[in-house]
């Protein structure tokens, strides 16, 4: 048992060293002689992943039952932190009872392409609303002494050659994208520990990247806690240390620590960078004392294990994005008698394959579930067996679907389609499933389709031949009954989309760069990430972002922003006749900003529940970083001031209430000789000079200053004939900064 916090002059080098590698797959090294426990650390982010057979193996698929939440392509579609919170601090409670110190979660790296194998345990293509989802994962499930551990840090935005690939990111392009999320949580949540990628960012591995782990993180984020690698991250322990790299894992890894002892003994690593290593390593043993015993592997309790069963269910519900409802079609009549078709409904699937996979605790399933609701009668359509027998199954279900009243037709990417390790190279179902979603909308006219994927799919070329179309993502242990629930109007659909739905990958912003080559991947489309890109572009989708539908209407009212811009409010009304949730989302846009930015950016989002008849005022808080573009030059956020646009849509492309706001502009610069003849002519008390004098000299033709525009005006002087001198420019330059001059001219409009 741990007693008292030890400090690093305690231990020999020896057993420092030994403490920043893992003892096993899943835990750290015990130091029995001060009482230093090991910790327990498993897979998490949508549950306890804790192995039950021997802890020196990766042991996929074969762990203690935990409750099996919906995976976070799925809860990001519930765009409610308050839930994210409660379903961190169930975690929380699973881990702690499974004697787990820390959850290796949540995932918060942006969905830069559809086609990323890991997007279904990734939130969304949106910085903000992944941070604050994070964030809120990370403070539920820390407020139980677990720790959480962000991942993967950072630009880890595809599978191929994960271990290898250099992610090329301009440094804008980080800041704006994808940083964001995982500074969010440092900031507002500090994680016990954080992550590190596998890939290199910037030709530099993560695990080695001194600017990512040190300067960044700690330096400029703050962040107190423990550094580790992903598992097998580290190439060079001793560089991986001395760039910020904590701990090692997974072990035992003897050879690791022995490097570590070498390069001290050798002169070339300081102890100094060992010890403050080793005293986050016992911080965060403190962090999560008192110390659960990593070997216990208690079963839930059963009062658990149902509680979190509701929350999981309750979770589903809201990640459920009804994307179409002609007719309105659904929600349906309980009582009426509908077929279910397809093997999804039988045997569903519910999370994604790899490290996050685990055990549920029991598994609704859709099928079951409506036959609690309604008659059902059942043709699976399809197998989920490579060499299922796809004309039979298919021919039983049109059958079936033509002397019913309505089908609710499950499809979705089978398991083996989308993985941790691998990307997709498509978007499609598989081709039975879209011969068989064709003939049955061609029989049966009231055919709702649920589907079962991570990352998007393409909703072509039958979108438009059925009236329903439901994401149902995967969904969690409790998804089949969430999806029932939603279907009968038990629960009102609420769900969002966070990922914009296109209709081909070709219109996908990173379509070209994507997965790279050579084991080189160029972020080429930068900041126009998602609906940044589709917006800006004006590139249709068949969804975009923020898109959902429920089963009642609401109105938006009177925008108001404060003078500073530093808070917004709506009003929002249920207009329709039933209970519902509306997810109002607020977009900034700058469109005077001197760098190219994106028409609009999510800077708010607030999910409301209301009774019909009933309003709400929204109101959101908007930081300064809300008008911010990440500036080069200074290395810095700037607000340029200037024009804004604040407005509140329903989804990136349906803005519902719009109003503009106006920022003050920084002071006037500084004028140099090395200033561009544009500096000059934005000035307000040098511009109408230069003007006049150009005029003189130019007999009036004034297009000549902007084709000189970009020079700095040291160099335009030593064209002979300017009609200028050094000495002229040198007076209107000091007239310029003069004090009083800047002062007047600070209040005077720029050009
Ligand atoms: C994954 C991590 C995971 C770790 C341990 C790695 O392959 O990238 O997300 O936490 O394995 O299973």
């Amino acid at each position: 048992v741990y007693a008292a916090p030890r400090t690093t002059q305690q231990l020999t080098l020896q057993e420092k060293a030994a403490l920043l590698t893992g003892d096993t797959f899943w835990s750290t090294v015990a130091v029995e002689r001060l009482g230093i426990p090991a910790l327990g650390l498993t897979d998490g982010p949508h549950g306890v992943r804790k192995q039950r057979a021997s802890p020196d193996t990766i042991g996929l698929g074969d762990s203690i039952p935990a409750t099996c939440f919906p995976p976070a392509s799925g809860l990001a579609s519930s765009f409610n932190p308050a839930l994210v919170r409660r379903v961190g601090q169930a975690l929380g409670d699973e881990a702690r009872t499974q004697g787990i110190a820390v959850l290796l979660g949540p995932g918060v790296n942006i969905k830069r392409s559809p086609l990323c194998g890991r997007n279904f345990e990734y939130f969304s293509e949106d910085p903000l609303l992944s941070g604050e989802l994070g964030a809120a994962w990370v403070g539920g499930i820390q407020s139980r002494g677990v720790g959480a551990s962000v991942k993967h840090f950072a630009a880890n935005n595809q599978e191929t050659n994960r271990m290898t690939v250099s992610a090329e990111v301009d440094e804008r392009t980080l800041r704006e994208i994808y940083l964001p999320a995982f500074e969010r949580v440092v900031t507002s949540e500090q994680p016990y520990t954080v992550m590190c990628s596998y890939n290199r960012l910037n030709g530099v591995a993560a695990s080695e990247n001194h600017w990512l782990l040190t300067t960044l993180l700690r330096d400029e984020w703050g962040f107190d806690g423990l550094v580790m690698s992903d598992w097998g991250a580290v190439i060079d322990r001793v560089a991986a240390l001395k760039a910020g790299l904590d701990l090692e894992m997974p072990g035992p890894l003897p050879e690791s620590s022995a490097e570590i002892v070498a390069a001290v003994q050798a002169g070339v690593l300081d102890e100094s960078v060992v010890d403050t290593a080793v005293a986050r390593m016992l911080h965060l043993v403190q962090r999560t004392a008192p110390a659960p015993d990593p070997k216990a592997s208690p079963e839930l309790p059963a009062e658990m294990v149902a509680a979190h069963h509701l929350l999981a269910r309750a979770a589903a519900a809201e990640s459920i994005v009804l994307l179409r409802n002609e007719g309105p079609i659904l929600p349906l009549d309980a009582g009426t008698p509908v077929a279910v078709i397809g093997e999804f409904a039988r045997t569903p699937r519910f999370q994604g394959a790899g490290s996050s996979q685990v055990s549920p605790t029991m598994v609704d399933t859709a099928l079951c579930a409506i036959s609690g609701l309604t008659r059902v009668e059942f043709a699976p359509g399809y197998s989920l067996e490579p060499k299922g027998d796809s004309a039979h199954l298919i021919a039983e279900a049109v059958e079936l679907a033509r002397t019913s009243a309505t089908v609710v037709l499950f499809v979705g990417l089978p398991p083996i389609d989308e993985s941790e390790g691998y990307d997709r190279s498509h978007l499609d179902l598989p081709a039975a499933q879209l011969s068989l979603i064709e003939q049955i909308a061609a029989v049966n006219p009231r055919t709702v389709v649920v589907l079962t994927n991570g990352g998007v799919v393409s909703l072509e070329p039958w979108h438009d031949s059925v009236p329903a179309i439901v994401e149902a993502w995967l969904l969690g242990q409790a998804g089949g009954s969430a999806v029932a629930d939603m279907l009968f109007g038990v629960v009102a659909p609420s769900g969002r989309l966070a990922e914009s739905i296109p209709y081909r990958l070709q219109d996908t912003p990173s379509y070209v760069n994507f997965p790279g080559e050579n084991d080189v991947v160029r972020y080429g489309e930068g900041v126009f990430v998602g609906y940044r890109y589709y917006e800006t572009v004006d590139v249709a989708v068949r969804y975009p972002f923020g898109h959902g539908l429920g089963y009642t209407t609401f109105a938006y009212s009177d925008l108001a922003v404060s003078r500073r811009g530093d808070t917004a409010s709506v009003t929002i009304t249920n207009t329709g006749n039933t209970a519902g949730a509306e997810v109002a989302q607020l977009y900034v846009g700058a469109p005077g900003a001197t760098v190219r930015v994106a028409c609009r950016e999510l800077r708010g989002f607030e999910k409301v529940a209301l009774e019909p008849g009933a309003s709400v005022r929204v109101e959101f808080q908007l930081e300064r970083r809300a008008y911010s573009h990440w500036d080069v030059a200074t290395s810095g956020w700037m607000v340029e001031g200037g024009e804004y646009r604040v407005e509140i849509g329903r989804s990136a492309h349906d803005i519902q209430l719009s109003t503009t706001l106006s920022l003050p502009k920084p002071p006037v610069p500084t004028l140099t000789l090395d200033s561009r003849v544009s500096d000059f002519l934005a000035h307000p008390v040098t511009g109408p000079l230069l003007v006049r004098a150009a005029g003189e000299a130019t007999n009036g033709e004034a297009s000549l200053l902007t084709m000189v525009a970009s020079m700095p005006i040291r160099r335009l002087m030593r064209f002979p004939g300017v009609g200028s001198s050094f000495a002229r420019i040198g007076l209107l330059i000091a007239l310029a900064n003069n004090p009083v001059v800047r002062w007047v001219a600070a209040h005077l409009p720029h050009r």
